[in-house]
């Protein structure tokens, strides 16, 4: 199973357009300091040329040039076999109506997720408008094939469950696994993926299941908790944003220290955190703690 990271920045990417807290500065100034990346999203395939998309960011298109795929004979051709959502946060499911051209398409998400995606922000029926778009559900804490636009199988399997969070601030409703985390497997070489991009905190029953996995991709929204406080951009903690900082005794760099996990990698990265700095200390500490700042275009075969 191949999984690339196709954008490792929070919602807004890095730099965000609008903001020049210091760390922005520094990807402006001097991107090799801190390079900048799109909006979180990921890629998994088994056979290295049909992509499921975990969440479709904003800037999918220019993601999609970054899986490196030789040309197909035909006029036309999408390689996203479906997308795969975590939730219904917009940095997560714009780019589901930005693959509008792609004639039809497969969405794979909690019931909770299509409600708002109908309701709510209505990027479905938007979406359908263009394409024939198939809503596959997904039940939490079941582990359920995915297939390809043609019903063959894909090799790969997903099993949702759902983690810490509140819901979206637009949604009308609370339904249950509005936020849920993903664990991708390779029913040939049962390698393993967590991806939790977002995630307000970390129980014993979490930890466990993370820890089966080869590969965690966890969110690293926020270094500390008064994060934007102290900028003076926003006045909600992380953890109120339902993001588990990274550092502290209580942060998600502590808690799954004790993962034995072969690759733990931060994802979902906002614009403010330090740890995007390449020679900063909290880069440092997050490297010698056995962590990798996820960055565009990285790869894993598991
Ligand atoms: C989040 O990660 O908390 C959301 O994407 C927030 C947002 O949409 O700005
Ligand atoms: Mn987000
Ligand atoms: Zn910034």
């Amino acid at each position: 199973m191949h999984i690339v990271l196709l954008g490792t920045a929070a919602g807004g990417g890095f730099p965000q357009w609008n903001c020049w807290c210091p760390t922005c500065r520094v990807a402006r100034s001097q991107p090799h300091r801190a390079r900048p990346r799109s909006q979180s999203s990921a890629a998994v395939s088994a056979d290295g040329s049909r992509w499921f998309l975990l969440n479709a960011s904003p800037d999918v298109h220019a993601q999609l040039g970054r899986l490196g795929l030789p040309a197909p004979t035909g006029a036309r051709h999408s390689p996203v076999e479906g997308v795969v959502l975590t939730d219904a946060e917009l940095d997560h499911t714009l780019g589901i109506v930005l693959l509008r051209e792609a004639r039809r398409l497969q969405v794979t998400a909690t019931d909770a997720v299509r409600r708002m995606l109908e309701e709510d922000t209505r990027l479905l029926p938007v979406t359908r408008a263009f394409a024939e778009v198939r809503f596959d559900e997904l039940l939490p804490d079941r582990a359920q094939g995915l297939c390809h636009r043609d019903g063959s199988p894909s090799g790969i399997r997903v099993t949702a469950f759902p983690v810490p969070a509140g819901p979206p601030r637009f949604a009308s409703a609370e339904h249950p696994a509005h936020t849920v985390g993903l664990i991708l497997e390779d029913e040939r070489t049962g390698g393993t993926c967590a991806f939790v991009p977002g995630c307000g905190d970390l129980d014993e029953a979490l930890l466990t299941r993370l820890d089966r996995t080869d590969l965690v991709l966890f969110d690293g929204t926020f270094w500390t908790d008064d994060e934007l406080i102290k900028l003076e951009i926003g006045d909600r903690t992380a953890r109120q944003m339902d993001h588990l900082p990274v550092s502290g005794a209580d942060g998600s760099l502590v808690r799954l220290g004790r993962l034995r996990s072969r690759h733990r990698v931060f994802t979902h990265i906002n614009n403010t955190n330090p740890m995007l700095i390449e020679d900063a200390p909290e880069r440092a500490q997050v490297e010698h703690a056995g962590f990798q700042v996820g960055d565009d275009g990285m790869r894993f075969d598991l």
